[in-house]
This record gives structure tokens, C-alpha cells and sequence, in this order.
């Protein structure tokens, strides 16, 4: 292996569209010298005109001076051939993600850029082990995988391929924070860390769309409001639009074998054959006017309370927490041992359906509503209400009535096992922990990565323990108990953590780095070569 240069001073970038000039922007700005290649020279001109302006508007706004803004852009040059490249430290492609294009690429850079520049590429779902195969170098090769807006997504994967030496991806996290950017470091695994873990959301919003659990738009509220994310699993197709997305879900899931965690819905592919590909063609899972996102209304709230409330006690934190909502609403809770005639009855099931939760019991199912109490009850947002196919509809107005009586909206959908926010959680924290038990990133890096690159307002993992890994690994064992279906199976890193207290972001306690010197495992000839 050829040592690198650890101090990247010369970048060439290849492929000048949206991606590669966000790269060159942070480059730029971070003192680089840049140099752009295009295979369309006027892609060249349009990234040069985009830079000026952008560090023009920067200059206007008072974040750049002046002097650093003509610094940046006359650090940038545009090279009439590949040959221009030579004197690059790195060269990272954000050209067309095709393999064979992105390898004969590198095989040409190869010959013409000196033994210690590093080729990166910025694929999002090609195999960086893949492209390096076409090198006769592929320890200098490392995905360099960042997001779109390049300068406001402040994450980077640096991918190691199977040959990739350690000091190639060493080079490139070093670089990403001298750009300001957060690096995180991950195996060449489909989809890396982001586009990996961010199946959950989608996948299981759809599945809970396509069992006819709820709306697109309640299913959003749900996951905006009670769950505590930036946008639910339909607002986010509907930004990326389905023509990117739906083949991504399909390569993913096919990357991996028929994982049935992955498994995509046929509901993207014929909204996609029909046109309804999302925002940019004002017309989605929601449509647009003027842009402008058109939301449907919500139904009326009923206001006639139930008499008397009687409410399971299997959950006895999730019972008190409804019992101090019924108080506040002041209406009389029923404490028989069983359900006197004319009460509502409320149970809280976690990954059992209402359904499985009356049964259980042996309760009048005609007069069971089932409330989600994973996230707080008393500080919600929204608060969700579900129904089991014989539940009347005075059980379910006084029950809507009731749990909306202190002013929270609150949303009814049909039967499912876990609601939308638990099955949805629990789908997202559990695939997180795949991540982490294939050992495709640290803990750390992937709730850095899921953090900063999906904008969820915690990481997979950090959300399994705040929510409770004994909790999630429930849900996911009553889903799999009521369906049978492999995708909720725990993951086994989610499976041991639980089951010993342990956190979800701690790594093996034998992986840490002051793993006992004298162990027999710790050995100092191998460590040497790395
Ligand atoms: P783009 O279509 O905006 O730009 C690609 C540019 O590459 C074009 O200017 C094209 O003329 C040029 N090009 C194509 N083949 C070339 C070749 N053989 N040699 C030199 N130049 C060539 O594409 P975009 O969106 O910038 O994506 C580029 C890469 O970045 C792809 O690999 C994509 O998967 C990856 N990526 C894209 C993201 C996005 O949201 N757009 C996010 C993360 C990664």
C-alpha cells in the first residue's frame, strides 16, 4: 500500500452537478484548491456562475468578507481534460451513478494522478468495493458520501471498502471536519448508514397505510406530533419524490436478500406509474398549490363524555397515566376488577392490537378503546386512539371526546398491532440496532449519522433507551406474536441489550478500546500492521 498524503491541498472534482458543486463550495471556502471536470464543459461554466454567487450572497449577508470570498473562488479552476487532474491530492466523482461509468473513470484517473491521491466516490447506493475493483489500486479508494444540500447537510459518510487501507479513510474524515462537515465512518453495506436506517420510517408508514389503519395525513400527524419527528413517512416522500425513492426502496430490499425489515409497498410503485411523484410535480401523497402543501381537515371532535371509565391495569404505569387524563376530565373512573355495564373500557396495549388486548382481557370488545401511551399521555402533542373491529361508535366518540377534552387533538385510526407511533418506533430503533449488531458503524456514528442526515431529533438507538430497549423489544415481540411476520423480529443486538440493562449505544464491553492488555484476544502483532 502507498502512504497517503495526509494533507489534502489540491481537490478535482468530477461531475459538476447539484452534488459536486456543493462539494466544491466547502473546498473552496475551507482554502482548498479546486479543480473542476465535467464531461459537459458548460457544467463547468454553470458550477463557476453558481459559486460566485453563492459566496456573493454569503458576502451580502455578512457571513463571508470579501477578501475570503474572492480568495475562494479564484481557488477555483475548471480543467479542459481528466490530464488537468494530476496534481490532485483527492479526487472525489459525483458524476452518474452507474458502475461501469463510475469505474472506467477511476481506471482513467489512475493513470494520470500520482500514487498517493485518493479517489473517492459520492454514491449513495453503489458499492464502493465495487468501484475500487476497477483500480490497480484499490487501498487509495473510500466512499465520501454526502447529502443534498451538500453545504446545510452537515454529515459525510466515508465509506471503507474491502481493500480500502485505514489512512485512505482517515484522510477523508480529517478532511470532512476541516470543511466543517461531521464525518462518520461506515462498512460498504447497502444503502451505509443513512439511506440503511432511514427503511424504517418509510417502509413501516407505508405498511400501516397499506393495512388501512389510518390516512397518509393522520399517519404524518402521528409521527409529527405524538412521536416527536420533523416530518412523517409521506411529507418526507413526498420532498424526496418517489421517482428517487421507490427504486431505492426496491434496491435496498433486494440488496439485502428479501429482508423482509426492507420490504417496500406496492402502494410508491403505482402512485409512481400514475404520476404522483411527489412536491416537485405538485402532486404526491398530498397535493400542491402553489406550492403550498394542501392538508385535509381533521374530523370534529365530539364533546359527549362517557359516563364511567374502567381501564386495564396490565400496564400499571400506562393505566395511572390515563387515570390522571380521566380525573382531569372529571369523569368517574370504574374500579371494579371487571367493567361494570355501562363504562367505557380502555386499554394500552404495546404491539398488541385492540383486538388481542380485549381478548386477553376477556372484555366487551364492543366497548374497547385502546390508547398509545408509549410517549408521555400528559405532555402529548396528539394522542392516539384505536378501535377493534366490533368497538360501537358511542365507545369511540366518548373516548375521542374524553382523551380530547384538555384541549390535545387526538386521532382515531382502525385496529393494528402498535398503533403507528410504537410499530413505527420500534421498526426504526430496531433496524438501528441491526446496523450496529453487523457492525456496519459505531453506536455513536449511527445516531450521528441518523441525527444529522434524516433530521430525526434523536438517533435510533438514543431513542430506544429513552423510550425503554425493554419496551421496544415488547412491542416488537407482541407484533411478532400477533402476525408472525419476520420483519418485526428483534434484532439481537436490541434482543441481548435489553434483556441485561444494558444501553443501546454500548458497543460489546470486550470492543472498548481498554480492553485488558493481557487478554489472549488483544494482540499487539496484528494491531502494529493495521
Ligand atoms: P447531476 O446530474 O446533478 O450531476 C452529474 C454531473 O456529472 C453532470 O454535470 C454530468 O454532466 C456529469 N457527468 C456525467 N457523467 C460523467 C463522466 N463520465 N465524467 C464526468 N462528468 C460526468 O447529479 P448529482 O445529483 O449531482 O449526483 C451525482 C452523484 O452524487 C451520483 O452518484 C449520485 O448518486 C450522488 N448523490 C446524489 C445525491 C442527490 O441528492 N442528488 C445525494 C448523494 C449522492
Amino acid at each position: 500500500m502507498t502512504s497517503r498524503n495526509p494533507s489534502i491541498e489540491t481537490i478535482g472534482i468530477v461531475g459538476t452537478g447539484a452534488m459536486g458543486r456543493g462539494i466544491a463550495q466547502l473546498a473552496a471556502l475551507a482554502g482548498l484548491t479546486v479543480r473542476l471536470y465535467d464531461t459537459n464543459p458548460a457544467a463547468i461554466g454553470a458550477a463557476r456562475d453558481y459559486l460566485a454567487d453563492t459566496f456573493a450572497k454569503l458576502t451580502a449577508k455578512g457571513k463571508l468578507d470579501q477578501a475570503r470570498s474572492l480568495a475562494a473562488l479564484s481557488s477555483v479552476a475548471g480543467a479542459h481534460t481528466i490530464a488537468d487532474l494530476a496534481d490532485c491530492d483527492l479526487v472525489v466523482e459525483a458524476i452518474v451513478e452507474k458502475l461501469d461509468v463510475k469505474q472506467a473513470l477511476f481506471r482513467e484517473l489512475e493513470t494520470v494522478v500520482s500514487d498517493r491521491c485518493i479517489l473517492a466516490s459520492n454514491t449513495s447506493s453503489l458499492s464502493i468495493t465495487a468501484i475500487a475493483a476497477a483500480c490497480t489500486d484499490p487501498s487509495r479508494v473510500a466512499g465520501y458520501h454526502f447529502f443534498n444540500p451538500v453545504p446545510l447537510m452537515k454529515v459525510v459518510e466515508v465509506i471503507d471498502g474491502l481493500r480500502s487501507a485505514p489512512a485512505t479513510g482517515d484522510a477523508l474524515m480529517a478532511l470532512a471536519r476541516r470543511l466543517g462537515h461531521m464525518p462518520v465512518r461506515a462498512k460498504d453495506m447497502p444503502g451505509f448508514i443513512v439511506n440503511h436506517a432511514g427503511r424504517g420510517m418509510n417502509t413501516e408508514g407505508l405498511r400501516v397505510a397499506g393495512e388501512g389503519v389510518a390516512s397518509f395525513v393522520d399517519i404524518d400527524r402521528i409521527m409529527r406530533e405524538q412521536a416527536g419527528f420533523r416530518l412523517g413517512p409521506f411529507e418526507l416522500l413526498d420532498l424526496t419524490a418517489l421517482d428517487v425513492s421507490h427504486p431505492v426502496m426496491e434496491s435496498i430490499y433486494h440488496q439485502f436478500y428479501e429482508e423482509p425489515r426492507f420490504t417496500p409497498s406496492p402502494i410508491t410503485g403505482t402512485r409512481l406509474a400514475g404520476g404522483l411523484i411527489g412536491r416537485k410535480t405538485g402532486e404526491g401523497f398530498y397535493r400542491y398549490e402553489d406550492g403550498k402543501q394542501q392538508v385535509p381537515p381533521e374530523a370534529a371532535t365530539p364533546t359527549e363524555l362517557p359516563r364511567s371509565v374502567w381501564i386495564s391495569k396490565r400496564y400499571p404505569a400506562a393505566h395511572d397515566a390515563v387515570a390522571q387524563l380521566v380525573d382531569n376530565a372529571g369523569v368517574a373512573l370504574d374500579e371494579g376488577a371487571t367493567p361494570g355495564p355501562h363504562s367505557l373500557i380502555v386499554v394500552t396495549p404495546f404491539g398488541h392490537d385492540a383486538t388481542t388486548a380485549a381478548v386477553d382481557e376477556a372484555l366487551d370488545a364492543t366497548r374497547v378503546v385502546a390508547i398509545d401511551a408509549l410517549f408521555p399521555l400528559a405532555t402529548a402533542k396528539r394522542r392516539t386512539l384505536m378501535t377493534t373491529p366490533a368497538t360501537g361508535r358511542a365507545a369511540r366518540e366518548s373516548a375521542h371526546a374524553l382523551f380530547a377534552a384538555d384541549g390535545v387533538p387526538v386521532t382515531v385510526i382502525r385496529d393494528s398491532t402498535g398503533f403507528v407511533a410504537q410499530r413505527v418506533v420500534a421498526t426504526i430503533v430496531n433496524i438501528g440496532c441491526d446496523i450496529a449488531q453487523k457492525q456496519i458503524a459505531s453506536p455513536e456514528d449511527i445516531d450521528l449519522a441518523v441525527t444529522l442526515g434524516l433530521g430525526y431529533p434523536r438517533g435510533p438507538l438514543a431513542l430506544g433507551d429513552t423510550l425503554g430497549s425493554g419496551t421496544i423489544l415488547a412491542i416488537l415481540r407482541n407484533i411478532f406474536a400477533v402476525l408472525g411476520d419476520p420483519r418485526y423480529r428483534p434484532s439481537p443486538w436490541l434482543l441481548r441489550r435489553a434483556q441485561l440493562g444494558l444501553s443501546l449505544t454500548q458497543s460489546d464491553a470486550l470492543d472498548a478500546s481498554d480492553a485488558d492488555p493481557t487478554s489472549p484476544t488483544h494482540d499487539t502483532s496484528t494491531e502494529n500492521q493495521r
